[in-house]
């Protein structure tokens, strides 16, 4: 495998939005219901940098197949020492490994910063992020039913918690 996992540059916003987009209208794994606009995908990446809490990484050779981030868990001040981490796979190159490649750099980088706790939601069924997430070290925290609504009907949501630092 010739992916490598670095920051994301502005290049690769456009791929990390078809990436996302396509599990905005086809899966419940995102809650978003409406597909991100590139100006709205601009907006977000400005809030991640190359060092600090909150990341943005992407994988992949000449193309971009995934992408994970690290985002605030909540905005309230006392909650800084936590993020919330997201990640998505090309759904074309899902199952060899990017996913863990992805946290496989981001946790040991997030690991040297001021930080104490990750969390990963995860609407359910979605066996493959569960095992990326307790492969990691991530362990459920709490279990949310009926938390969200998408495509007609209600999700399940595990929350998995996992020590940083
Ligand atoms: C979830 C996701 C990021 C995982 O990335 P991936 O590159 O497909 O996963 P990997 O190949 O790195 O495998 C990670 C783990 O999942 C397991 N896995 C992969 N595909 C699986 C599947 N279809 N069913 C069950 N487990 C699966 C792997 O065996 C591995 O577990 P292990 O280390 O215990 O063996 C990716 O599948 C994806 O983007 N899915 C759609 C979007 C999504 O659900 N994002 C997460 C939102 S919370």
């Amino acid at each position: 495998m010739n992916e490598v996992v670095r920051p994301a540059g502005a290049g690769d916003l456009a791929r990390i939005n078809a990436i996302y987009n396509h599990y905005v209208l086809h899966s419940h794994a995102t809650f978003e219901i409406e597909p991100v606009t590139m100006a709205e995908r601009e907006d977000w990446a400005s809030h991640y940098a190359d060092s600090g809490r909150y990341r943005l990484l992407v994988v992949g050779d000449d193309d971009v197949l995934g992408f994970a981030t690290s985002s605030p868990y909540h905005l309230r001040a006392a909650y800084e020492t936590s993020v919330e981490l997201s990640v998505y796979v090309d759904p074309d190159a899902t199952g060899r490994g990017l996913g863990a490649r992805l946290y496989g750099t981001l946790i040991p980088l997030l690991e040297r910063e001021d930080l104490h706790r990750a969390y990963g939601g995860v609407s359910l069924p979605n066996a493959s992020s569960v095992a990326l997430h307790e492969r990691f070290g991530f362990r459920e925290a709490a279990r949310y039913s009926e938390q969200g609504r998408k495509f007609g009907r209600y999700w399940d949501v595990v929350w998995l918690e996992r020590p940083l630092g």
